[in-house]
């Protein structure tokens, strides 16, 4: 049965279970849903009821879109060696996201179909709005070693270095693939990831997943900039999603880059960082600002008045983050950034597992974040945080209408 997440049967319900052909018909030309396009300001009102994010296009949506509330990220391995069959999958994968981002159920449903076969959604986001959900897709470089993919692998896509300070858990690390699921309500985002791995079954296992709250970094000028956990506004100084020249600059894979498939992709860097919060906590406040070289309370560069005054970053003390983080310290440098908070329940030692995790969109992973992140050796910050999870990823353009697919470019002998 085709079914929207209000639970409402549709004609094919009511027509039973044999007109599959008809009544798919009917629901793709039904559940009209209110748009905002990739890269664009979600009108507020739109928002507020949980439209959908188009989910075709140019580039993938979930990169300039205005960040969600909420974050279920999946690094998954694929396990299958049989190419045609890991290709079936990324099809799939696409009709169900394409489904779950317009606030419909996979397949035929949650409920109402054979009742001697499992339903085709597992159910929990029926009745949920679209609320923004994008799910972005990605390639790390395992994969390459895969399907005879070798020659296509970008140059761009590195292994990452090993950074000063890296204490990295390889079980919360690398990943032949992601699917990073972005939100407005956490459950709509789980329910996401969760019909994935289950499409993916026998084919990709989950190698690990982060969840995450509280964005830390705004693509919306406008809006409010969100704090993260160590209560300093975050994402001041960000490329939004608006800006189309910077977004060209520095965020999608241009023509000339190569190769010819990632053109309009980018490149997503994750790291798990874990903050020292109690440590934190215990820090003057007059450090804590040196620390970022910005006030707690307005988020104004050191020496400057409000939150959006140009910083002077020689006011700034030579360590602080900010000063060691801003392109004119990097080389011109400048990433994406689309972080969340977490907490991941307590470490056993009577301390909350928490911290940022680090989402940053670039053009080239080498120009990028290895660049920024080398820079930040010096970081004050560094004794408040730890990296303990990172991975890389190639994330291909946007999959442009009803008969694309996530990859087709990089599979394109069976596309
Ligand atoms: C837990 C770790 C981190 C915390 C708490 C943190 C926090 C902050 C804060 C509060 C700001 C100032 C507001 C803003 O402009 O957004 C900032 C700026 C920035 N951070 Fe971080 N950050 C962290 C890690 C990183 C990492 C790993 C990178 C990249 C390798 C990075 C790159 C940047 C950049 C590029 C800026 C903007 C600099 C500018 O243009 O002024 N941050 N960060």
């Amino acid at each position: 049965m085709t079914q929207d997440r209000s639970g409402i049967p549709s004609r094919r319900a009511l027509i039973g279970w044999g007109g599959a052909g008809l009544a798919l018909g009917a629901a793709a030309a039904g559940g009209a849903v209110a748009m905002t396009r990739t890269g664009e300001d979600v009108d507020p009102a739109a928002a507020e009821t949980g439209a959908a994010v188009a989910f075709h296009g140019p580039n993938q949506a979930g990169i300039a879109t205005p960040v969600q509330d909420r974050l279920h990220f999946a690094a998954f391995d694929v396990t299958t060696t049989d190419r045609a069959e890991f290709v079936r999958l990324l099809k799939d994968w696409t009709e169900a996201a394409r489904r779950m981002t317009a606030g419909k159920a996979v397949g035929e449903g949650g409920y109402g179909g054979l009742p001697e076969a499992p339903p085709d959604d597992t159910g929990e986001a029926l009745g949920l709005k679209p609320s923004r959900l994008t799910l972005t897709v990605g390639f790390g470089p395992s994969l390459f070693e895969k399907f005879e993919l070798t020659d296509r692998r970008p140059d761009a896509l590195i292994d990452l270095p090993k950074f000063a300070g890296d204490a990295l858990d390889a079980a919360r690390s690398g990943g032949d693939l992601c699917v990073q699921a972005c939100a407005d309500d956490p459950q709509v985002a789980v329910h996401a990831i969760r019909n994935l791995a289950r499409i993916g079954m026998g084919k990709v296992v989950i190698r690990w997943s982060q969840l995450g709250f509280g964005k830390t970094s705004s693509t919306t000028p406008d809006a409010q900039t969100p704090r993260n956990l160590m209560g300093f506004k975050d994402g001041t100084r960000n490329i939004a999603g608006t800006e189309t020249d910077r977004l060209d600059k520095f965020v999608w894979v241009g023509e000339k880059d190569g190769p010819a498939w990632m053109t309009g992709g980018s490149y997503l860097v994750a790291r798990r960082i874990r903050m020292h919060i109690e440590t934190w906590d215990r820090t003057s406040l007059q450090e804590q600002e040196d620390i970022f070289g910005r006030d707690k309370g307005e988020g104004a560069p050191v020496g400057k008045a409000k939150e959006r005054d140009e910083p002077f970053l020689k006011a700034m003390l030579p360590d602080a983050h900010v000063r060691l983080a801003h392109p004119d310290s990097n080389n011109g440098s400048t990433l994406l950034r689309r972080g969340y908070s977490f907490t991941d329940g307590t470490d056993g030692l009577g301390r909350l597992e928490a911290g940022l995790f680090f989402l940053a969109y670039q053009r080239d992973v080498r120009e990028g974040f290895v660049r920024v992140q080398r820079n930040l050796a010096t970081d004050a910050l560094n004794e408040y945080i730890q990296h303990v999870g990172s991975a890389v990823f190639a994330v291909p353009p946007g999959v442009r209408d009803k008969d694309d697919w996530w990859g087709r470019t990089l599979f394109s002998e069976e596309a």
